[in-house]
Parts: structure tokens; C-alpha cells; sequence
């Protein structure tokens, strides 16, 4: 499903169910080895679509383990990005010589707990989310604000190996085309000599699920870093689904 709101030269794999088995590597099971079963499927289910994705690439499959910040740790030359949350399991990956970096987040299309969207919102965004719900009652765009932000912090963190607060991110959803805009409130990091000064997504809400993607290609040497364009003969500007 997620194919839908990325560009071609990434591959996705991404299920909406736990299949009965799924073979780990050795030091992917240690890894959950006292985890819980909620945090074994999701984290085995994940673990097959980047496997999946990996061959896809081309690659041979290895085992993909969390680092010491939670960041997947990919092979040499992969950047990628996963996601879970209740009915639905998924990763991205690109290639480094075309991906610079990536961010994916899915999110049940239903409000924030009461309270939470105070503590990742700007007072700018609040009004802005105030008008798209008045015009698009179906959609949940504090949920959908939340969910872009965790995708910015997903691309965000294999570039700087920094955290980075809701508050230093301000995002612009647009909803007539799936796309939404994060500026960055600190200084991003500079690629290829370039500085990063926003991510540029796309967002979908299908199946009771919003999605979001950041996809971010590797410049061209005198070009701007500039968001990935929409995958040729991807689905036009309806990514509201009912
Ligand atoms: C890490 C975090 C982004 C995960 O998001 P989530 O919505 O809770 O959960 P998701 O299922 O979508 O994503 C989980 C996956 O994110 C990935 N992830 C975790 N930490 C990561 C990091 N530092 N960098 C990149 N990816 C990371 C992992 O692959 C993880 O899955 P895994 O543990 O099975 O490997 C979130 O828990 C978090 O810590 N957020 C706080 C940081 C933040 O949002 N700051 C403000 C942003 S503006």
C-alpha cells in the first residue's frame, strides 16, 4: 500500500497481518530474545519485509538489528526505514548511490490521546489542523501531523545520530495532493555539501491507517536537495480513501 506515496527508485514491502512463521536470523532472535509477544511479531514481521526488500534490491538478506538509538541498522550501501503499529507492518529501502535517507510511519486514522497534541504541535499547526478538519471531518490530522513528524525524525536521525523535539519541526500538510512540507527550527545537516533546511513527504489515509513518506534522493552535484517527485502513474491527488 505504501508503494503508493513513493517514488520508483525505492522498494517497499509492506503486510497488513502476522504470517504464522517467519524465520529470524540468529542474532535477530537474540535481539527480542525477552521481548514480549506483541514486540516479537511485529518485530519478526518487519524483519521478513526487509528481508524482502533487500532481495528486491538485489541484495542477499541479513539480519537487520536495532541500534543503540533504535535505528535499523542496514547494510553497507542500504538506507531504509520501518514501521508497525496494530494491523499493518512495513519497510522501505533504497540504494545509497540514489536514497540519501528515508522515513516511514503509519498510524491508525484515529485521534491523539486527549493532551498529546499540545505536546507535538505549534500553535501554527493547531490552526491549521483546525481548518482541515472543518473542510475534511474523516481525516485525523492530528494523528496525520504526529505520524509526519515521526517520519521526519526517522529520515532525520541516520544523517545526524541526533534527536530532534516536535517542536523544532514545523509541518505543512497539504491536502489536495498527499504531500506535506517539515521545516526544520535547527540546523539540519548538510548533504553533499548542501544544508538540509526541510524534509518534503507524501501521506495517504486507506484501510483505517494513515501513512506518511519521506523520501530524500541524493542530489545532484549543482542541484538543491529537493523531495523526491511521486511515482510515475502513482494514484493522482486523492489520498483520502474511504
Ligand atoms: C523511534 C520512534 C520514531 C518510533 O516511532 P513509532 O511510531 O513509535 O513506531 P513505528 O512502529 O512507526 O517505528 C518503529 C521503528 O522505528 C525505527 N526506529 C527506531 N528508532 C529510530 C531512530 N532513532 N532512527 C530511525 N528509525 C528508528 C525502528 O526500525 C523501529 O522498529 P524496530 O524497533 O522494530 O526496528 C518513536 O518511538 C520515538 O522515539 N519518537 C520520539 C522521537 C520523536 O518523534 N521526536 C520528535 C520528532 S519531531
Amino acid at each position: 500500500m505504501i508503494k503508493t506515496i513513493l517514488p520508483e527508485f525505492v522498494v517497499a514491502v509492506d503486510v497488513f497481518t502476522d504470517p504464522p512463521e517467519t524465520t529470524l536470523f540468529p542474532e535477530e532472535e537474540s535481539a527480542i530474545s525477552h521481548a514480549d509477544e506483541k514486540r516479537r511479531q511485529e518485530f519478526s514481521t518487519t524483519r521478513a519485509c526487509a528481508h524482502d526488500a533487500l532481495r528486491k534490491l538485489g541484495m542477499r538478506p541479513g539480519p537487520v538489528l536495532p541500534g543503540l538509538r533504535g535505528e535499523p541498522q542496514w547494510p553497507p550501501g542500504v538506507v531504509g526505514s520501518i514501521t508497525h503499529c496494530a494491523g499493518y507492518r512495513g519497510a522501505v529501502l533504497g540504494v545509497s548511490s540514489k536514497v540519501t535517507t528515508i522515513g516511514i510511519d503509519a498510524e491508525p486514522n484515529d485521534p491523539l490521546v486527549h493532551g498529546v497534541l499540545d505536546a507535538i504541535s505549534l500553535p501554527e499547526e493547531r490552526e491549521s489542523l483546525s481548518r482541515l478538519a472543518a473542510r475534511h471531518p474523516r481525516v485525523h490530522w492530528d494523528r496525520l501531523l504526529f505520524s509526519a513528524k515521526e517520519s521526519v525524525y526517522k529520515a532525520w536521525f541516520p544523517l545526524t545520530k541526533r534527536w530532534i523535539d516536535f517542536e523544532d519541526i514545523l509541518v505543512n500538510i497539504d491536502p489536495s495532493n498527499g504531500q506535506f512540507s517539515a521545516w526544520l527550527r535547527v540546523t539540519g545537516p548538510r548533504v553533499r555539501g548542501q544544508r538540509l533546511t526541510a524534509f518534503s513527504g507524501r501521506w495517504m489515509v486507506d484501510a483505517g491507517l494513515i501513512l506518511t513518506a519521506i523520501v530524500v534522493p541524493v542530489p545532484r552535484r549543482s542541484a538543491p536537495v529537493r523531495p523526491a517527485a511521486p511515482r510515475q502513474g502513482a494514484r493522482p491527488a486523492t489520498p483520502v480513501r474511504r
